[in-house]
C-alpha cells in the first residue's frame, strides 16, 4: 500500500492494475477486522459543492475509524463561495490538511487544487468521475464472485460519471464493459478510448441496444438519468432514457446469477423499479456500505 503515499485519485486511471487489486484487498481486510490503522493528528478537509449522503458520511466515518478527523469545508461557510481563487485556496488548506475529498462539477477544479497542493487530493464526485464509487463496485462485485477477471458489467443509462469510471475501472481489472445508453447521452469519446487502451483482454462495448448490452452479463448497473446538475432536464430525459430502465425483464437476461447495482440515490420507477432494488439479486445496500470500506483502504494508503 505504500506505493500509494502521498498520490492523488482525480481519475480511476491514476490507479495501477495492481493498486486496484491492492486497494481491494486492504479493503477487505478492513471490514473483516484483520487490519487497524492509527492516523491520529491527520486531518481529512471535504469540500463538497454539491449534495452527498453517502460519500460525504463514508469518508466521516472511514477517517474517525482510523483515529484521524474530519473537517466540513463547506463552501458557503468558507470564503470558497466568495470567490476566493482555487489556487489560493488550495496553497492556504495544503497548511493544514492532510488529505482532501472534494465534490465539484468540473474536473479542472479537481486538477487545480492537485497542482497546488501536496497533500492527496481525492475525486468525491465531479461530471466526470465517480472513482471512489467504482472501488466499492469492484469490491461488492468481488465479494459476490470472487474474482474480477472474465466479469461482465452491463451499464445502462447517462454516459456520464458512472459510466465513464466503470469503463475505465473494468478495463483496470480485466472486466468486460459494457455502456447502454441513448445515442445522444453516450460516453466521452476520449475516456471510451482511454478504457479500450487500459483493457486487459477484455472488451469495452459502448451499445444503443440494451437487451443485447444485458445478455448473459454478470452485474447489471444503472444511475440516474438527470444526474446533479442537471434537474431541469428531468421531466425530458424520462421518455428518452425509459428503453433503458433496469427491470426484471431486463434481469432474465443476464447470467442467472447476476446482481444488480446503483450508485444511489435512486428514482424508483424511473432508471430502476422497486423489484429489482428489493429483489434477491440486489445487492445495492452492500455496494453502500463498501463505500466505507474501500475509502478506509484509499485513505489509509494515501496517508
Ligand atoms: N453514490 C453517491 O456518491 O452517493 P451520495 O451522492 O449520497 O454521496
Ligand atoms: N450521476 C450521478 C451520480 C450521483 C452519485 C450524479 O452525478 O448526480
Amino acid at each position: 500500500m505504500g506505493n500509494l503515499k502521498g498520490r492523488d485519485l482525480l481519475s480511476l486511471a491514476d490507479l495501477q492494475p495492481q493498486e486496484i487489486q491492492d486497494l481491494l484487498t486492504l479493503a477487505q481486510q478492513l471490514k473483516s477486522g484483520a487490519v487497524q490503522f492509527d492516523f491520529q493528528r491527520k486531518t481529512l478537509g471535504l469540500l463538497f459543492r454539491k449534495a452527498s449522503t453517502r460519500t460525504r458520511v463514508s469518508f466521516t466515518v472511514a477517517m474517525h475509524q482510523l483515529g484521524g478527523h474530519v473537517i466540513d469545508l463547506d463552501p458557503n461557510v468558507t470564503q470558497v463561495s466568495r470567490g476566493e481563487p482555487i489556487e489560493d485556496t488550495a496553497r492556504v488548506l495544503d497548511r493544514y490538511l492532510d488529505v482532501l475529498a472534494i465534490r465539484t462539477f468540473e474536473q479542472a477544479e479537481l486538477e487545480t487544487f492537485a497542482k497546488h497542493c501536496k497533500m492527496p487530493i481525492i475525486n468525491a464526485l465531479s461530471d466526470l468521475e465517480h472513482p471512489c464509487q467504482v472501488l466499492a463496485d469492484l469490491l461488492t462485485v468481488k465479494e459476490n464472485f470472487g474474482n474480477l477477471k472474465g466479469l461482465t458489467l452491463t451499464y445502462l443509462g447517462d454516459g456520464n460519471n458512472m459510466a465513464h469510471s466503470l469503463m475505465i475501472g473494468c478495463a483496470l481489472v480485466g472486466m468486460n464493459v459494457r455502456i447502454a445508453c441513448p445515442q445522444d447521452f453516450a460516453p466521452d469519446p476520449a475516456i471510451v478510448a482511454q478504457a479500450k487502451a487500459l483493457a486487459i483482454n477484455s472488451e469495452v462495448i459502448v451499445t444503443d441496444d440494451p437487451q443485447l448490452a444485458a445478455q448473459a452479463a454478470q452485474v447489471l448497473y444503472t444511475d440516474v438519468w438527470a444526474s446533479m446538475g442537471q434537474e431541469s432536464e428531468a421531466q425530458d430525459r424520462i421518455p428518452i432514457f425509459q428503453p433503458y430502465q433496469l427491470n426484471a425483464q431486463l434481469m432474465k437476461l443476464a447470467d442467472p446469477d447476476a446482481i444488480a447495482l446503483h450508485c444511489l440515490p435512486a428514482h424508483r420507477g424511473e432508471e430502476i423499479t422497486n423489484d429489482v432494488i428489493e429483489g434477491n439479486q440486489s445487492k445495492i445496500w452492500d455496494e453502500a456500505e463498501n463505500r466505507l470500506h474501500a475509502q478506509k483502504a484509499l485513505l489509509a494508503s494515501v496517508l
